[in-house]
């Protein structure tokens, strides 16, 4: 099996060191504001001389004097992450194998910074290469930040280096998500992903059932198998269990997990076919953002399932003109065989409510072309019945620097999933408003207890980057695991 955790790992040195004390091969130095006169940028004249604007992400490296300047817009969380991501790859084209960075804390909130700052190393030190013959030799071994003002001017050291880790280890789970998503879908199957989470399971100690078709079919989860029937890949549901002691919440997890979608009999034309390896997207989040919260011990109970299916063509196939009945017994008409996710979805959210009363339920998914096309490739679109949890996950993700916008159910478009035969159809009757109207049949399986305590989050935008942008290179980002982890933390501190 491919090796999921990540291979180079950067060996971070916090150190009360001055920037001149610490030994390293090559410096960065951030470009604050366009303000060329900070005392850090010692390069004035040649950074003007190289046309060097000091624009976010702009880079600029001077190889004699073993500096790297880059810019950025102001000196916020946001902006730090996606410049030191945009650093370490500019670094992976030169030969130096350690550097050394200031700790910059004239910001408003030093310690989200220092987090930001790590997760900007170690997103932007992801590569995936596991398929090339030659792999790159170019890489950063070890950072060292000069911590300095935290010693001398009495900031929180030991508070300080925890924020540092923490984005680490939540970086690190992001880089575990990518790999998942970016293994082909002949490496990459329901079964693969089963064992993927027992492996999670086993490093931390974690309960882990996975549900097998004769599982399944006990469970009544018909729409699902319907599915999964035209695989030679026999679908898995996966239930992944944190349970620390004293947990301040409960909260559960879905993921669509579409190990390949091909569309189904309703084929999707070649040139959108490609990348659909990346519809497992909002499955491999659910385990990257277990996987987070299990090393960073949240006192938070996390239940994640995920619904692991590959949509194929054959003989076998299920078909348009097919009625489904759902796990909490809605009847389905198929009109469309690649609204799939919805489906499958439909069946794990029964499941996953039938065994666990959350607080809070999430679901993540690739879920619509349609949501890409409303908000574009950078952001995700977030449903549900109630602002509560909606507005929990906007919050999340602007501190996270995940760009996240609510979409709001109504009463007109739900109207567009009536079906003459069943009790409901797998697409809507009109061309537009797509994600919402996938949001809004989600709802249809979501029991009285959770309906207010649900969100549905749409990542079928940003989970699979064609062209690098902020801190993401070519291929899966994992979109969703930083938000989510961010909005567990701070359950861990609001609620009592
Ligand atoms: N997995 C796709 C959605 C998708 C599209 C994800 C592009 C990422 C990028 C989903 O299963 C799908 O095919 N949805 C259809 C729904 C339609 C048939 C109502 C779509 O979006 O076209
Ligand atoms: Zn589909
Ligand atoms: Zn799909």
């Amino acid at each position: 099996m491919i090796q999921l955790n990540q291979e180079n790992r950067i060996d971070f040195d916090l150190t009360i060191a001055t920037i001149e004390e610490i030994v390293a091969d090559v410096e960065i130095i951030l470009v604050i504001n366009k303000n060329f006169d900070h005392p850090f940028v010692q390069e004035k004249t040649a950074l003007q001389k190289a046309g060097f604007k000091g624009l976010q992400d702009e880079t600029q490296l001077f190889s004699d004097k073993d500096r790297l300047y880059v810019g950025v817009e102001t000196l916020s969380c946001a902006t730090v992450r996606t410049a030191i991501a945009t650093a370490m790859r500019t670094l992976f084209k030169t030969s130096y194998r350690t550097a050394k960075i200031a700790s910059y804390t004239d910001t408003e909130n030093p310690m989200a910074f220092l987090k930001a700052m790590a997760e900007g190393f170690v997103l932007g030190a992801y590569r995936f290469e596991h398929y090339k013959s030659e792999k790159s030799k170019n890489t950063i071994e070890s950072i060292t930040v000069s911590m300095t003002h935290y010693a001398h001017f009495s900031l929180p050291i030991q508070e300080a280096i925890k924020a540092f880790h923490a984005g680490v280890t939540i970086a690190e789970a992001t880089n575990f998500t990518r790999n998942i998503v970016n293994t082909t879908p002949d490496d990459c199957y329901p079964e693969v992903m089963a064992k993927i989470a027992e492996n999670i399971a086993k490093e931390y100690d974690l309960k882990c059932h996975i549900l097998e078709p004769s599982d399944l079919r006990e469970q009544k989860m018909e729409t699902l198998l319907a599915v999964a029937r035209a695989s030679r890949h026999t679908p898995r549901v996966i239930h992944l269990a944190y349970k620390p002691q004293n947990p301040k919440a409960v909260v559960t997890l879905v993921g669509k997990g579409l190990t390949y979608d091909s569309g189904g009999l309703s084929l999707k034309p070649s040139d959108y076919m490609v990348t659909m390896k990346a519809d497992k997207s909002g499955g491999s989040a659910v385990l990257g953002i277990i996987k987070a919260v299990a090393t960073l011990k949240l006192p938070i109970e996390l239940h994640g399932f995920v619904g692991a299916v590959e949509n194929m063509i054959g003989g076998d196939a299920y078909k348009p003109d097919d009625v489904l009945r759902a796990k909490n017994g809605k009847t389905i008409e198929v009109r469309n065989t690649d609204a799939e996710g919805r489906l499958v979805l439909a069946d794990t959210l029964g499941y996953a409510q039938q065994e666990v009363k959350a607080d809070y339920l999430f679901d993540f998914a690739t879920l619509t072309g349609a949501c890409v096309v409303g908000v574009g490739n950078y952001t995700s679109g977030v449903m549900g019945n109630n602002d509560v949890p909606k507005n929990m996950i906007i919050k999340a993700a602007q501190h996270s620097g995940e760009l996240m916008t609510k979409l709001d159910f109504n009463r007109y478009l739900k109207k567009t999933l009536s079906s003459e035969i069943a009790d409901i159809c797998n697409i809507s009757n009109t061309r537009y408003g797509g994600a919402i109207t996938a949001g809004m049949f989600l709802s249809e399986f979501i029991d009285e207890y959770h309906k207010d305590k649900w969100a549905h989050i749409d990542i079928a935008g940003p989970a699979f980057v064609e062209h690098i942008w902020g801190e993401n290179p070519h291929g899966a980002s994992g979109a969703g695991v930083r938000m989510m982890v961010y909005l567990l933390e701070s359950l861990t501190l609001e609620v009592q």
